[in-house]
């Protein structure tokens, strides 16, 4: 029994890689559009000033971000754990009629809850929190079907047959653990239909309406505790997750330190949670804490590099890999994007330094060269190389892989990039002042300034999309044409075995 080759059930992963694209396409399209409509504010009212109310660029953002965050990264964090969590436990859903039940179910109520959040928003029924703008009733929802993504993670692991947890676990169980911690807590609120009862006229909006159980400094306090550490366990601990597993099996090396793989698990659980005050730097929140903010970020530069210098070192003696295999370089060009953007953050948690960041598009270029460099790259990857075994069909393309790894790689640079000048620019133009300390600027003019920017983040962005659609067409080919190969077929040297 042991050493007959397990058949597993990918399912449940395979309705996940399909969300991961389709929400990732419609996530990054919003995206782009924005972009541009920053750039070009016409774009806002593009269907008639009748209809601005849901093209406007502040009701599309929200759109945006909860759908790259909450369904393309979520989508690719369960695409990967239905696959990942069987191989490394070595154990098949297709065992437990129970688990394949409740990992069908978790997806259904998850594209449910999706459609309710995507109407709502267009809607502008809105909590008005950043990521955590779903009112009541969706929250309920994904709640239950983070509770179920529990029960299957505890319950493979309950009935694995590998003894040891291999690190990818480790951090699947922190994102779990993590995220229901998080959203629990930010998102504790009184429906109002429950507090008052208006005479008679009840419409959606009242029903859906809540306020939340903090005020103040305090809500700011607990809202960029989630904030921040929703980076930590959904743009970054299951990343990572991906990365210890994806890059061995790829290139066949073993991890080059499973100590330091240790280590910087511990250092990044327990550093993340202290770091959020550094979002409020400068605010009425007291001061000790944003110091501490400050301080826990800049020691949150160890585990994370920690992290991404293992995987660089899994690599050593073997960089021809990494030259000859496009899949490979979205890997690699991932975990040096995680060293950026952990080396950007850290610089940014400085007070004097947030001083000039703060508001700025130099934040929003430090999302995205993470989002896009590290997230994106690395759940693309693991995509890539899930599919010709999930499929068991050859990969369509390698030259379109590596097509669409250089047009979205350039996509990254231009958007960092201008993120970069527009936002110094903004920063060092809104304090600038004359001898009598008077403003040196309005407002509109750092606005003019920053057209050319705008436009060239748009035309970044827009690569990236190009790409994700490549990579949507890939595996769509893959799916329908590729050629039919056993897993035994495909390179897969791994010392892992599983
Ligand atoms: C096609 C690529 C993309 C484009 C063109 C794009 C564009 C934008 C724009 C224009 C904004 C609003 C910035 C502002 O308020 O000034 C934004 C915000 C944001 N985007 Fe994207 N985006 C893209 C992909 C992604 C992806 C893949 C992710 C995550 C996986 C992501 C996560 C975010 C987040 C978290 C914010 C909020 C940032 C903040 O509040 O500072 N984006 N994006
Ligand atoms: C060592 C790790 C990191 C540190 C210390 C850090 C630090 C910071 C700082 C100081 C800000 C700006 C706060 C402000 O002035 O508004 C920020 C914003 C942000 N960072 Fe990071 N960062 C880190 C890693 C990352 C990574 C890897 C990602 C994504 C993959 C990321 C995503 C974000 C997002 C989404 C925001 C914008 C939040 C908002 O205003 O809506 N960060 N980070």
């Amino acid at each position: 029994m042991e050493n007959r080759p397990l058949e597993y059930d990918y399912t449940v992963a395979k309705m996940f890689m399909l969300t991961t694209i389709v929400l990732g396409i419609v996530g990054m399209t919003i995206g782009v559009f924005i972009a541009f409509e920053l750039a070009f504010p016409g774009l806002n009212t593009i269907l008639g000033s009748g209809l601005a109310e849901y093209t406007n660029f502040s009701r599309l953002r929200p759109l945006h971000t909860d759908s790259v965050a909450f369904g393309f990264t979520v989508s690719g964090i369960f695409a990967t754990w239905f696959y990942v969590g069987q191989r490394v436990l070595k154990v098949s859903m297709a065992e437990s009629k129970f688990l394949m039940f409740v990992g069908k179910l978790q997806f259904w109520l998850y594209v449910i809850g999706v459609a309710a959040a995507v109407v709502t928003l267009f809607m502008g029924y809105t909590t008005s929190k950043e990521y955590a703008e779903f009112e009541w009733p969706i929250d309920i929802a994904i709640v239950i079907v983070w509770v179920l993504w529990g029960v299957s993670i505890f319950g493979l692991i309950g009935i694995r047959r590998e003894k040891s947890l291999y690190i990818s676990i480790w951090y699947y169980i922190a994102t779990f653990l993590g995220v229901a911690m998080l959203y629990l807590f930010n998102n504790m609120e009184v429906p109002t239909m429950l507090a008052t009862s208006p005479a008679g006229e009840t419409n959606i909006g009242d029903w859906l309406h809540s306020i939340s159980m903090y005020a103040g400094t305090n809500d700011a306090l607990v809202q960029w505790w989630y904030g921040h550490n929703a980076v930590a366990f959904v743009f970054t601990v299951p990343i990572v997750a991906m990365i210890y597993y994806f890059l061995p099996k790829e290139s066949g090396q073993a991890i080059y330190s499973y100590k330091l793989s240790l280590l910087s698990f511990w250092g990044l659980m327990f550093v993340y949670l202290w770091a959020g005050g550094h979002h409020l730097l400068f605010s009425t929140v007291p001061d000790w804490m944003q110091t501490m903010g400050s301080v826990f970020s800049v020691v949150l530069i160890l585990p994370s590099w920690g992290s991404a210098i293992n995987m660089l070192l899994t690599m050593k003696g073997e960089w021809q890999q990494v030259a000859a295999s496009p899949l490979i370089k979205f890997m690699i060009l991932a975990s040096t994007f995680y060293m950026f953007s952990t080396l950007e953050g850290p610089i940014q948690a400085i007070k004097s330094v947030n001083a000039i960041a703060h508001f700025t598009d130099w934040i929003v270029g430090h999302v995205h060269d993470g989002t896009l460099g590290w997230v994106g790259f690395m759940i693309i990857a693991a995509l890539y190389h899930m599919a010709p075994r999930v499929f068991k069909r050859e990969l369509y393309s390698k030259s379109l892989m590596a097509a669409q790894f250089w047009i979205q790689t350039l996509g990254i640079v231009l958007y960092f990039t201008s993120m970069w000048i527009a936002g110094i620019t903004q920063g060092m133009m809104w304090r600038a002042h004359d001898e009598f300390g008077n403003l040196a600027y309005s407002f509109i003019d750092t606005v003019d300034v920053l057209h050319p920017y705008y436009a060239l983040r748009g035309t970044g962005g827009l690569l990236y999309l190009v790409g994700f659609f490549m990579f949507a067409y890939n595996i769509y080919k893959t799916m329908t044409a590729g050629r039919r190969v056993e897993e035994s077929e495909l390179q897969n040297a791994s010392p892992m075995g599983a």
